[in-house]
């Protein structure tokens, strides 16, 4: 299993970069003006300041709802860096994005997705990674760690190559029990 960090703080990727066991980093939004990272500019220089710290796969996600804006801010970020890849939310229009993107070799993590039924669209519109949001559905009292080994059965039983990558991570224990069920990839902050 791949660990990604899943935060836009520099000196935290740095810090996990130094540890030796980091894959990749996952940031949404929300982390970018947690960081105090806002507008257009400063956010697409932080991508690149992220991608010149480790070098795995960096997800940058969109902020646009409908395809037309899908497309258009997923090729400015996917020209950002090689290891940019483009991060689109699960609805209609993020997997048809996700199809466009796959479609001509961009790499896609399709996110916020609470359903087997969603892991099955977004693998066939040959996501790179999906992200089931545990920690959220655990809050829903559903079990996120029985989608993720739902969803682990159905990409093997099909031979999808999407990679399950387990988000909202919320302790050490979702970690571990993520490695069981089958995830490819665990994106947690630095102090999980
Ligand atoms: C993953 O890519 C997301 O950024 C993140 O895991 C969201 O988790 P949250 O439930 O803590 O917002």
């Amino acid at each position: 299993m791949k660990f990604f960090i899943d935060t836009a703080n520099l000196a935290q990727i740095k810090e996990a970069q130094a540890l030796g066991v980091l894959d990749g980093v996952t940031t949404n939004p929300s982390l970018m003006a947690k960081e105090g990272i806002t507008g257009k500019d400063s956010i697409l220089k932080h991508y690149v300041d992220i991608c010149n710290l480790v070098d795995g796969d960096v997800s940058a996600e969109v902020n646009a709802l409908d395809f037309d804006g899908m497309v258009r801010e997923g090729e400015e970020l996917a020209e950002l860096h090689e290891q940019i890849v483009v991060k689109l939310p699960m609805t209609k229009e993020g997997v048809m994005a996700a199809k466009y993107f796959s479609d001509r070799g961009v790499k896609t993590n399709v996110t916020l997705v609470f359903s087997a039924g969603q892991a099955i669209l977004a693998a066939k519109a040959g996501a790179t990674y999906l992200s089931p949001f545990i920690g959220r559905i655990d809050d829903s009292s559903w079990d996120g760690i029985e989608l993720i080994a739902q969803i682990s059965h159905i990409y093997n039983v099909q031979g999808f190559k999407t990679e399950i990558l387990a988000a909202s991570i919320r302790n050490a224990l979702h970690i571990v029990r993520c490695a069981e069920a089958g995830a490819d990839v665990c994106t947690c902050p630095l102090d999980s």
